[in-house]
């Protein structure tokens, strides 16, 4: 496995982190607020159609402000949600990762969904992050995780399986690829 290629410092407030990468980028990893709605917008704009399908799983071209809102408005109870922001002056400040896990209303498992910039990809953050929401859903007493990822989308499949997630044809539809992780299971780290 790569060695990760950032340094992680705890900033003293939970799931608050000060990421070093190894070319001298600072970034900082905290739970997403309402207040990131607009940064989220503006951060979309730079992701390419084909980053937004593996990720949405459908084509958009905007993210609407409605969205935008409500994918910042995390309870930390039924939805949990951790971005990687630059750390610039808030204006320019985009969000260069953002990890979430959505609690099933009627079950101990929640849906994952994650995604980190191109600009800062293969440093070992994607599986950083998938490994917080890993964390998170053992402190929430959840009993597995799960995620739907198209068949094609070999970087993000190779990641799970590392992870040790199950991966198998989903229901949903033929392409999209079922990954679980039983949380009652041994670890991954
Ligand atoms: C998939 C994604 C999250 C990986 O993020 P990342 O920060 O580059 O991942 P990491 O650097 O932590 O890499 C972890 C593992 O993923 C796999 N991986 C990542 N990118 C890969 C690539 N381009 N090709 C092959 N495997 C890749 C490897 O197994 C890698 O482990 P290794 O470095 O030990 O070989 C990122 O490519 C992404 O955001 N893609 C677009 C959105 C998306 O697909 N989201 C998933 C839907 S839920």
């Amino acid at each position: 496995m790569t060695q990760p290629r950032f340094s992680a410092i705890p900033l003293g407030r939970p799931w608050c982190q000060a990421i070093q990468l190894s070319d001298g980028r600072r970034l900082l990893m905290r739970p997403i607020q309402p207040a990131d709605a607009k940064r989220l917008q503006r951060s979309f704009q730079t992701l390419t159609p084909q980053e937004i399908r593996m990720r949405f799983m459908h084509p958009m071209t905007e993210l609407s402000a409605e969205f935008a809102q409500r994918l910042c408005t995390v309870d930390g109870h039924s939805a949990f949600a951790l971005i990687l922001v630059e750390a610039k002056p808030p204006a320019k400040a985009l969000i260069a990762a953002v990890g979430r896990l959505a609690v099933d209303e009627d079950g101990p498992e929640g849906e994952f969904a994650i995604i980190v910039s191109r600009e800062v990809q293969r440093q070992g953050l994607g599986r950083y992050l998938m490994q917080q929401l890993i964390d998170w859903a053992r402190e929430r007493g959840l009993q597995a995780i799960y995620g739907f990822i198209l068949s094609e989308n070999r970087p993000m499949l190779a990641l799970l399986k590392s992870m040790g997630f199950t991966l198998g044809p989903s229901d949903e539809d033929i392409g999209i690829e079922l990954a679980q992780l039983r949380l009652d299971a041994t670890g991954t780290r």
